[in-house]
């Protein structure tokens, strides 16, 4: 999602802004752009081609100076179109750029029609540009504070000012803004990854923070419960951050690449991990673990899906109560709240923007035991969450989340042994034969990748449908989930999930010859039902495509086609069932041609509401 990147140094800071945007690609963007001072006017080239296309214009244009911003842009208001890409300008005298959404945009809009601004675009970014430049009494710092206090809703902004060439003014709320610390020259960016290789020297601004940098020089003012600001110092950290450049090697895709990285980031999660032991998520866990009554998970998207498998483990192996929420749902509906609730976020980027006013919204209601599941050690949610069990699937660049789904799901395992141990649930001889088979995971999955060419078989055949039904039962019904929002994220064919018991409760109506139906069978207590329901749809003519482990006896037929798993997993099968599922929609959407790392209309970050 959108991205930011500013800077005032006493060199061009061009290069430093366009490699700092390129480090943030893979958050997804539409269009980006830059702006500078150059000898005293303001000078910007915006793009709705990729950051490489806007660094040859910006060569062109010969755009340069030392006082600068740069950003990339997922439309919200108003078309992905070069007169909407940001930097906007306020007249010849305000520059500015910014991430999140401004609620109260149309009413500013008006009083500052009324006061003569003109607008370019059909943006909510161009009020604040307008408004900085109408509080504007010579002082940018002064006019950023003022007209942040005017502002609802999310933002995180960088500006700069004709009249003052050697500074630039950021704030931020709601959206993630850091200041980085050079020699010589200060920075912005919405990502220490950004800045990766410029400093590591990291300041992450808080909420309603307004910074003044200058050259190696740099002051933060926190607001007040009044509005007004007070100078604050902010921890400085040395944050390595990863260029998030990684190499492809010999993969077309990072998807594909991240798909074959998750028997290593599975060992890389688990290195370390000899048994159970609940401190792993925090100093003090099991005292509090022991005090929790039940669990609350908020995410979206995939980690909404491992959130609704570890409901599964969570009530069967930890007999804890547990509820799974749509982090964008939870926040604006009326629940009832116990204070001896465990909050768990699960988050790949950390940086969710529903998922943490989600977090932020259970504690208001008095549930102050918070746990994050999370991929970014240096993210808001890690920051923001008082437990923590970080993920080690290393940088995910794939806007479709796969290996970041695993990991999760370890850690979420992790966690239900925990509680289980300290609510006396969990035997030593249990609590072995568990830790053994997560030690065995990364060969297991190893096994499943195997399976590849049976997949891209399969895939051709995929890639001229327009729809799709993925069925899972109990444990594996998120499976089915994840699988098809892999397949319609990527391949756009449109795909659905039920559990399959739930069949014949409409959705059998859409069963056809042309409506290939994916369903995911593991040898469990539910293995027979599901027989019968596919049963159900083989007497309509609907064509099945089963991931099935070996013992099921499950045979291929005409109109049933298997792929057998290796190996039988047990309570840990969602992990090995959801990789055939994420080989199926890479291949699908390999054969049909689409943009498979960056799909149209989605971001990889999604930072705002
Ligand atoms: O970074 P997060 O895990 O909080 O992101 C949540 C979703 O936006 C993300 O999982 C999204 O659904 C992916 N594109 C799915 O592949």
């Amino acid at each position: 999602m959108c991205g930011i990147v500013a800077g005032v140094a006493g060199r061009d800071i061009v290069p430093v802004l366009l490699e700092g945007l390129k480090r943030l690609e893979y958050r997804g963007y539409d269009s980006c752009g830059v702006a500078v001072q150059q000898g005293g006017v303001l000078r910007r080239t915006r793009s709705t081609a990729r950051v490489a296309e806007l660094a040859h214009q910006v060569a062109q244009d010969g755009v340069a100076g030392g006082t600068g911003i740069a950003h990339t842009r997922w439309a919200t208001h108003g078309a992905p179109a070069e007169h909407n890409a940001h930097p906007h300008f306020s007249g010849d005298r305000i520059a500015l750029v910014h991430n999140g959404i401004i609620e109260n945009h149309e009413e500013l809009r008006a009083e500052l029609q009324g006061r003569g601004f003109e607008f370019a675009s059909q943006t909510d970014t161009e009020v604040i540009a307008h408004l900085v430049n109408y509080l504007y009494e010579g002082d940018l710092f002064e006019a950023v504070q003022r007209a942040t206090a005017r502002l609802r809703g999310a933002y995180a902004i960088a500006v700069f000012c004709r009249d003052e060439p050697q500074r630039v003014v950021g704030a931020r709320e709601g959206s993630p803004l850091v200041l980085g610390l050079g020699d010589g020259e200060s920075f912005l960016a919405s990502d220490a990854m950004a800045l990766a290789g410029v400093t590591d020297q990291i300041v992450y601004l808080e909420e309603g923070d307004v910074v003044d940098l200058q050259p190696g020089k740099s002051w933060i003012s926190a607001r007040q419960g009044d509005g007004s600001h007070r100078p604050v110092q902010r921890e400085v950290r040395t944050v390595h951050a990863h260029s998030g450049a990684a190499e492809l090697g010999p993969y077309r895709h990072y998807m594909q690449k991240e798909i074959f990285e998750q028997p290593r980031a599975i060992a890389d999660t688990l290195e370390g991990i000899e048994g159970v032991n609940p401190e792993i998520f925090g100093a003090g866990a099991t005292a509090v673990f022991k005090d929790v009554r039940q669990v609350l998970i908020l995410a979206c998207g995939t980690s909404y899906y491992a959130g609704s498998t570890a409901k599964y483990w969570l009530e069967s192996v930890a007999r804890i109560p547990t509820s799974v929420e749509i982090a964008s749902e939870y926040r604006y509906r009326d629940s009832v709240p116990d204070p001896h609730t465990l909050v768990v976020t699960i988050s790949q980027s950390g940086e969710t923007a529903d998922t943490i006013a989600a977090l932020k919204h259970a504690r208001s209601l008095g549930m102050e035991q918070t746990l994050t599941i999370c991929n970014v050690a240096t993210s808001a949610m890690v920051r923001e969450c008082r437990f923590a069990f970080l993920t080690h699937a290393g940088v995910e660049i794939g806007v479709a989340s796969t290996k970041a789904f695993t990991t999760q799901l370890v850690g979420l395992f992790l966690l239900t042994l925990s509680l289980a141990k300290v609510r006396g649930q969990l035997s030593a001889g249990q609590e072995a034969e568990h830790v053994r088979q997560l030690r065995h995971l990364p060969a297991a999955v190893q096994a499943v990748l195997a399976l590849e060419p049976q997949v891209i078989a399969w895939s051709e055949e995929f890639a001229s449908k327009e729809n799709a039904l993925f069925l899972g039962r109990g444990l594996h019904y998120p499976v089915a989930l994840e699988g098809a929002l892999k397949l319609k994220e990527i391949s756009y064919i449109h795909a659905e999930a039920y559990p399959a018991g739930e069949l014949k409760h409409g959705p059998l109506a859409l069963v056809t010859a042309a409506m290939p139906v994916v369903t995911v069978a593991p040898n469990d207590q539910l293995l027979e039902k599901l027989k019968s329901n596919l049963q159900e749809v083989r007497a309509r003519g609907g064509e099945l495509f089963v991931f099935a482990d070996g013992d099921t006896r499950i045979a291929s037929a005409p109109g049933t086609h298997v792929i057998r798993m290796p190996e039988h997993y047990g309570v840990l099968s969602p992990i090995l069932h959801v990789v055939p599922l994420q080989l199926l929609a890479y291949h699908t959407a390999c054969a049909r041609g689409t943009d498979v790392d960056k799909p149209r209309n989605l971001a990889k970050s999604v930072t705002v509401e």
